[in-house]
């Protein structure tokens, strides 16, 4: 599986999700198995580019390859810079954003509301491959099936993003209509990697090993994306990989894994994000590794009302050593969430 001229280690790639796949979450899918993860959006508005929230998603330092920044836009000419001034700071791949609703960043819909204004789609994808080709930085896109279930224009829009230089496209298989409602279908994915010869990548709903087995027999696609299913349980990529080569369900993972990967998490987010922001945005990684567990709803409550890093980390271990001690593996697997937390 390449991106342009970037081979990537494998065909499972964890989904940019603002608010989640930051550096430390990244870093943790790729050394559990994903092949690639794309950052959270970074704004196209150059006014913003050097806020602490901007400044934080743009920080690759000591990422595995291929760094891969996502913009978000409405405009031609600031996505163009915005490209040059993510690529001159670190980032190897460019993804443009029209899969998710990106009100804040712009001031406008951007995002999936560009699906509905091809035009003006194509003029941000030219401007941004005409900034990004001199660098040899591939461009990717990441979109929806349609606007509506009427206007599915994923086809045309893809086909049309190829001729204009896009090196990948990822479709999540549902419209912008739907948000997060109902089930992702796969036949327009399916249409789209036969419209084209660049990679496609399926994603939407993808929350098991079978179900990627499924999607990738479905879609003929050249990779999936997970992203909701990863919240929590980021281990889940290499219990595909495993799946895939031998058609066997993984182990699950033992506690005393799952702790120390939590708890390396939880110090590189906190590096991140300082000690304040950091063990605030740290209790959703911690709540969803708990979801489903015997006691996670209790010692969720109870970690709510803990604001500091040292202690935040101590009852987390002591909270998985009780663990450990009933349960070495991991009881069940806690299911994704059902809608988008944004
Ligand atoms: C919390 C959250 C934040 C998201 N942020 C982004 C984003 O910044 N850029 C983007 O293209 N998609 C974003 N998405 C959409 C996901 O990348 C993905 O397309 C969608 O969740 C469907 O995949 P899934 O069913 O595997 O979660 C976000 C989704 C969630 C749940």
């Amino acid at each position: 599986m390449r991106i342009g001229h970037i081979q990537l280690a494998n065909r499972l790639f964890a989904a940019p999700m603002a608010g989640v796949t930051d550096r430390p979450f990244r870093q943790l899918c790729k050394r559990l198995g994903a092949g690639y993860a794309v950052s959270e959006m970074v704004t196209s508005r150059k006014d913003l580019w050097t806020s602490l929230k901007t400044s934080r998603r743009a920080d690759h330092e000591g990422e595995a390859a291929p760094i891969a920044v996502q913009i978000a836009g409405t405009d031609a000419a600031m996505m163009g810079e915005a490209a040059a001034y993510n690529v001159d700071r670190g980032a190897q791949i460019i993804d443009i954003n029209m899969g998710c609703p990106a009100k804040k960043v712009c001031n406008k819909w951007a995002g999936s509301a560009l699906m509905k204004d091809e035009a003006l789609a194509l003029e941000i994808i030219e401007a941004v491959v005409a900034a990004c080709a001199p660098r040899n930085v591939p461009v990717t896109l990441k979109m929806r099936t349609g606007w509506c279930a009427s206007e599915k224009n994923a086809v045309r829009l893809a086909r049309a993003a190829e001729s204009a230089g896009i090196a990948m496209v990822a479709v999540h298989g549902r419209t912008r209509e739907q948000g997060y409602g109902g089930d992702a279908e796969y036949d327009t994915v399916a249409a789209v990697k036969r419209a084209v010869s660049i990679p496609v990548v399926a994603n939407g709903d993808i929350d098991s090993p079978q179900k990627a087995r499924t999607v990738f027999a479905a879609t003929g696609a050249d990779a999936i994306m997970i992203g909701r299913a990863a919240q929590g349980r980021p281990w889940i990529f290499r219990e595909i990989a495993h799946f895939l080569d031998t058609g066997e369900e993984a182990e699950p993972p033992r506690v005393a894994d799952v702790k120390a990967w939590l708890i390396e998490h939880l110090g590189d987010h906190y590096r991140l994000h300082g000690e304040f922001t950091g063990v605030r945005s740290a209790r959703k990684h911690i709540g969803w590794t708990l979801r489903g567990l015997p006691g996670g709803e209790a010692f969720r409550a109870e970690m709510n009302a803990i604001d500091s890093c040292e202690a935040q980390i101590e009852a987390v271990a002591a909270w998985f050593d009780a663990l450990a001690e009933s349960a070495p593996t991991m009881p069940t697997a806690p299911g994704a969430p059902t809608a988008a937390t944004h």
